[in-house]
């Protein structure tokens, strides 16, 4: 173990981070969760909350929120950085995006703000079809999207957290950048015929029209916003450019990646999906 100061855990109560925060319970080292739910609040529209977060942190785990590539991101982030940089702080582990330009961006970024970095490029998580978007989908028994008959490797979030716990502790990992997938890709036809085998439930895949899908979510009163985040998604880092694999977990961890399998053995078994 390299430090006993606390660590800031930004989106601690989210797919990630909250994965981390329960890995530096159990190595007993301090931390802080970032979030607007904390003490000291932060949140990444209010820039005042920021050095307070910062306080006595020497390394952070950053995750931004909603997504790197909206308008506005790329300038918080990087202003994040530098003044974690001012404060002292001497490690950041960033979660990136892959095949997004303005994750691409951020990176850059993190890598002026004067600390020790590791980037962690993520693929699509596993994590989004119980703790995201496609769970109330998947309960309804039917999931429409507008994505073409491409792979995606999904990646489990507690690869993540464990890669980012080991950037985060181990000095092994300083000035890395992992690209993080699971071990094979996916098509999202055969991630819900997984789940629906799983559960003994009856869940079909629709592919639809981009136009389908913004009228489909309107009428379920999902805000525009996050429609258009969503149709972006598809259309940019959902269009095959991500379906091969990358050695990430390996290279970091020397060990495979858990299996999407893995993933949904697991979650079953909690019953969120029902059965
Ligand atoms: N999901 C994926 O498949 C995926 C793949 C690759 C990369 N990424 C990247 O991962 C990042 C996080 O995405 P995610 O979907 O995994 O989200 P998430 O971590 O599950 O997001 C929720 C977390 O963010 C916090 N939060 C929400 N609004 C906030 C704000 N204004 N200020 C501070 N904290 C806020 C929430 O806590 P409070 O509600 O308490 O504030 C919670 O801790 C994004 O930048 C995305 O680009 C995601």
């Amino acid at each position: 173990m390299r430090r006993h100061d606390t660590t800031l855990v930004v989106g601690g109560t989210g797919k990630t981070g909250r994965r981390v925060v329960e890995r530096l319970q159990l190595l007993g080292l301090p931390y802080r969760v970032g979030s607007r739910s904390a003490q000291p609040r932060f949140d990444w529209e209010d820039r005042k909350t920021w050095l307070p977060a910062l306080e006595g942190v020497g390394q952070a785990y950053v995750t931004y929120y909603p997504d790197l590539c909206l308008p506005g991101a790329l300038d918080k982030v990087r202003s994040f950085f530098d003044l974690a940089g001012e404060a002292g702080v001497k490690k950041l582990v960033f979660l990136s995006g892959r095949g997004e330009t303005e994750a691409e961006q951020a990176e850059q970024a993190l890598k002026k703000s004067g600390a020790d970095w590791t980037i962690l490029r993520c693929s699509f998580f596993s994590q989004n079809f119980s703790e995201s978007f496609f769970l109330a989908p998947i309960l309804a028994g039917e999931v429409a999207l507008p994505v073409a008959p491409v792979g995606e490797p999904f990646v489990d979030a507690e690869d993540i957290a464990d890669v980012a716990v080991a950037a985060l502790t181990e000095p092994s990992h300083s000035a890395k950048l992992y690209e993080l997938t699971g071990p094979r890709a996916l098509m999202f036809a055969d991630a819900i015929e997984e789940i629906a085998r799983a559960t003994g439930r009856n869940i079909q895949f629709v592919a639809i029209t981009p136009e389908e899908y913004r009228a489909a979510m309107l009428r379920a009163q999902v805000p525009p916003e996050v429609i258009d985040l969503v149709l972006y998604l598809f259309s940019t880092v959902l269009d095959g450019r991500n379906t091969p694999v990358a050695d990430g977990v390996q290279r970091a961890l020397g060990r495979a990646p858990r299996d999407f399998a893995d993933y949904v053995q697991r979650t079953a078994a909690t019953d969120v999906w029902g059965t």
